[in-house]
């Protein structure tokens, strides 16, 4: 039974694959818009600049300031444990393009190994992750702008700064940030309604849209100078700002004391570190973007996995030195709702380096460009490879007369990632981004899982074949062994669905009901993901299983151990409303099954 169905897997990832590749060549053929003329330009070191280009923008600059206020200096165990998701990820994203060297990133390849449902719904996920993303990059790229202008004499009124959701929410938590209190107080009122919105983050959104429509040639040569700009300030606030933390003497930071008084480098505790996942991974999403540039690799096969695994080992670098940095300078506990905290280390209160503030704020706003360009850039293109396969209406190919560039997908690109501008704020979509990408990569790495085998070829990747039989089942009990000895009350806490009296203490009604509400979706999500590893033991056993995917998977569903029960309804009434979508327009108008 078991093998009957892996054949049919088999055969009907072959069989898919070859339709996509023909269906894709005759459109080629044929279609007089400018796919043929897709220039195949690029080398490894385009791909790796544009790895970068995409990965560090906003989570570098913005979220790790909340990352670290979460988990402390301990925020750097995370930014392992994700790397090396995304780095298995990463290889899987790889022996896809290796095989499908088309255009559409991990929508095309999940069209492939799971067929036309989960195609879309991996297509719809990653809306989350290029147009969600790219409203948090919005509002990043607004507060250093803010502050760049407040350096140059120039105070754009606080209520024309931020979003309406975020002050609101603030004011009504009884926030003591004087700026959030101002904003409420001063905006100007019209019809009963405070008129509060960030201004800036919608300008660079039309910005950026208008450039995406003009043509991305001349972008890209952009965007490598802006990548090059990034990492040279990136690597000075780690120079200057690590030469102070030593000569400051200020290394104690690093074992900073909690609200208990304890000293630790992890001073909420593990659970604190996993706290930070989303702003943590939302730090990596990107690299997957380079695999939508199969189409104009020069050699897609050798050069996107090695592209895409360069940008990431070395923004993981960075990322590690950087955390280490910010924790170093400052106590962790000053970061609360800090945006800017590579500018904010280096402000009068904390290393006072007056020129560094005023640097890294213009080359974060630099940076964050780079990504909302590629992010911009990659949601059209993906919806393109959607509309050509039938599943969205023929308007998303369509391309401007002038520019060739797909006019009507660009401009919704610019719409879902504008108006959501004015009615949310930044954690609920870096929340929603982080949870849906993750999603994306279990696909992938589920799929890899589920495709056949094939014979080497020379120059191609391939993705190697590490048999996981005995080492799976081995790394999770020894695993299991590890916890056991060292932490001897995981298993039994993962039971106990209500918080100890000890961590209610000082709490009000409504803290409460947050804490036992995030301790059980943390339990519940937990023991899934401990129940699905003695599954995939089984069959990893059994079937012979390839390793690299297999860990990928593993920890991949480990992050989604991390999302709040507030994530996990969002992301199910998101999905809910693209199977809607689906059954009342992809599923009739798919050109795959009328083949
Ligand atoms: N990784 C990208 C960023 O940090 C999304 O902006």
């Amino acid at each position: 039974m078991a093998s009957l169905a892996r054949k049919t897997i088999l055969s009907h990832f072959q069989f898919m694959a070859t339709l996509i590749q023909k269906l894709r060549r005759k459109k080629t053929d044929f279609n007089h818009e400018g796919h043929q003329k897709m220039h195949r330009v690029l080398g490894v070191r385009d791909l790796t600049l544009f790895g970068i280009a995409a990965i560090l923008g906003a989570g570098s600059f913005s979220s790790l300031g909340g990352a670290v206020f979460h988990g402390g200096p301990g925020v750097v165990i995370l930014f392992v444990i994700v790397a090396i998701a995304c780095g298995f990820t990463a290889f899987c994203y790889s022996e896809f393009a290796s095989r499908i060297p088309v255009s559409g990133s991990a929508y095309t390849y999940a069209y492939a190994s799971f067929g036309e449902i989960f195609a879309w719904l991996i297509g719809w996920a990653l809306l989350m992750e290029y147009s969600i993303g790219n409203i948090y990059v919005a509002f990043s790229w607004s507060d250093y702008f803010t502050s760049f202008m407040e350096k140059c004499g120039v105070n754009i009124p606080v209520y024309l700064s931020n979003s309406y959701v975020e002050v609101s929410k603030a004011v009504q938590a009884g926030t003591s940030n004087s700026e959030l209190q101002s904003a409420w107080a001063n905006a100007p009122l019209l019809g009963g309604m405070r008129m509060i919105f960030d201004l800036p983050a919608i300008c660079i959104n039309v910005l950026i849209t208008v450039l995406v429509l003009r043509g991305i040639k001349e972008s890209r040569n952009f965007s490598n100078i802006m990548v090059v700009l990034k990492m040279a300030v990136v690597l000075l606030v780690i120079l200057v700002g690590g030469y102070l933390v030593f000569s400051n003497g200020l290394s104690f930071n690093w074992q900073p004391a909690n609200p208990a008084g304890e000293h630790s480098f992890m001073p909420n505790g593990f659970g604190g570190v996993m706290f930070a996942v989303s702003g943590v991974f939302f730090a990596y999403i990107g690299f997957d973007a380079v695999s939508v540039l199969a189409e104009e690799s020069k050699n897609p096969q050798r050069d996107l996995p090695r592209g895409m695994i360069y940008s990431l080992v070395i923004c993981t670098v960075v990322y590690i030195l950087l955390a280490l940095v910010l924790t170093g300078a400052v106590d962790y506990k000053k970061f609360d709702g800090v945006g800017d905290p590579l500018a904010f280390i280096f402000e009068k209160d904390n290393l006072n380096v007056g020129w560094m503030q005023f640097l890294v704020a213009i080359c974060a706003v630099i940076a964050m460009s780079s990504v909302l360009l590629v992010f911009q850039m990659g949601q059209p293109r993906i919806w393109m490879s959607m509309s050509r396969d039938g599943l969205l209406p023929k308007k998303f190919q369509e391309l401007h007369p002038k520019y060739k560039t797909p006019k009507f997908a660009t401009l919704l690109t610019g719409l879902v990632v504008g108006v959501p501008l004015l009615f949310t704020d930044k954690t609920f979509v870096l929340d929603f981004t982080s949870i849906g990408t993750l999603f994306a990569f279990v696909l992938v790495c589920g799929g890899v899982l589920l495709i056949p085998g094939r014979p080497r070829e020379k120059g191609r990747f391939h993705l190697p074949k590490i048999n996981s039989q005995y080492i799976f089942p081995s790394i999770v009990l020894s695993t299991v062994i590890l916890v056991q000895i060292f932490y001897p009350v995981y298993f039994t806490h993962l039971f106990q669905f209500e918080p100890s009296a000890k961590e209610l203490l000082g709490l009000n009604a409504i803290e409460i009901q947050e804490k036992t509400t995030s301790l059980i979706t943390y339990n519940i999500s937990t023991l899934i993901f401990w129940i699905l590893c003695g599954v995939f033991m089984v069959y990893a056993f059994l079937q012979k299983w390839s390793l690299i995917p297999l860990l990928g998977l593993t920890t991949c569903l480990y992050l989604l151990t991390g999302m709040t029960a507030t994530n996990w309804l969002w992301f199910f009434a998101w999905f809910g409303v693209g199977l809607l979508v689906y059954f009342s327009y992809g599923y009739k108008h798919s050109k795959l099954v009328k083949q």
